[in-house]
């Protein structure tokens, strides 16, 4: 079920977590993605001509703020940023809530990355339009998990898919989304990661009771030749609360052209990027490397997401 604020508008479906989302809610976005990935591909469309998002990034961000802006572009719309932390009213003090209340009087949507658990969902409270969560620090990246979905159903199988996804899954937001869409489509999950990094355990917990098929290893080799997707990820440095545990995990898994001589055929490399030192230049060229495909992919899928939250009519006629 997706939040809905009856009353301010018909339909205000804000982008908070994806366990809101139902698989056939997520199947609807891919859909729509696929529909309007033509006009991602250079093209250009007046769907959403007159309407504003606004960007606020208390985090860095290259993909997800660029995507979100060339999607917003695309569909004929505009975009207005708060720039850096330092050159807005957050450097004099600002509070979150009173930012929202004041930005969505000037946007049709927000897109919102923040450093604290749960930014997103207490801003939705504050916000009179859709507020799209784009990571709110060690919790959830919904956004990039459509997307993830998205690469993984043009480039594999998404449906009983078998992954192992690799690197920091105790504060990998992008990780703690997709293991909750994966157990909608009857993936078999392997988690590699070091032991100090591991899942949370009340996620383990959730996908066990959900019938998931779920492994946890430190030994990415148990499962190298047997996975259709690796999906990578970077070591998080910047949540750790003492550098010195970092560095004890820093270069933990690596994957080279020689990794790739152990895997399937048809194995799809995955990242939500950027990479720090998970894979080698020399994977790029494979024709197992889909990480910058994967962020391409970012473009049509936020294009739905927009399209879809601000209402370009697929919404009101039960898009969702
Ligand atoms: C991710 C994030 O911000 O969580 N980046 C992204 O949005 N593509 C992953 C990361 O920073 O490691």
């Amino acid at each position: 079920m997706l939040n809905r604020t009856a009353g301010l508008r018909d339909v205000m479906p804000h982008v908070i977590s994806i366990r809101d989302f139902s698989r056939d809610e997520i199947d609807r976005i891919l859909d729509r993605a696929a529909e309007l990935e033509p006009i991602a591909h250079g093209g250009s469309s007046d769907l959403l001509a007159g309407r504003i998002l606004a960007t606020l990034f208390h985090e860095p961000s290259t993909r997800t703020r660029l995507s979100f802006d060339a999607a917003m572009k695309r569909l004929g719309g505009s975009v207005i940023d708060f720039g850096s932390i330092e050159g807005s009213a957050v450097s004099k003090g600002e509070n979150l809530a009173d930012t929202i209340a004041v930005v969505s009087g000037y946007a049709d949507a927000i897109v919102l990355r923040h450093p604290k658990e749960g930014a997103a969902r207490m801003a939705s409270e504050f916000s009179r339009v859709p507020i799209i969560n784009a990571g709110d620090g060690a919790g959830q990246h919904p956004t990039q998990t459509l997307l993830d979905l998205y690469t993984i159903r043009k480039e594999s199988t998404l449906d009983r898919v078998k992954i192992a996804i690799v690197g920091d899954l105790k504060y990998g937001r992008t990780v703690h989304s997709l293991v909750y869409a994966l157990s909608l489509y009857n993936a078999e999950i392997h988690l590699v990661s070091p032991d100090q990094l591991k899942v949370p355990e009340s996620l383990t917990n959730d996908l066990s009771e959900s019938g998931t098929r779920i492994t946890e290893t430190t030994d990415l080799d148990e499962v190298i030749d047997y996975v259709d997707v690796m999906y990578l990820t970077r070591i998080q440095k910047e949540r750790f609360p003492d550098p010195n545990e970092y560095r004890t995990v820093a270069g933990s898994y690596r994957i080279t052209e020689e990794t790739l001589k152990r895997v399937k055929d048809d194995l799809i490399i995955m990242h939500p990027l950027p990479r720090v030192d998970e894979i080698d230049y020399g994977v790029d060229s494979s024709r197992h490397a889909v990480y910058f495909k994967q962020s391409f992919y970012g473009v049509p899928v936020r294009m739905a997401i927009l399209s879809m939250v601000m209402g370009d009519g697929t919404a009101a006629t039960g898009g969702w």
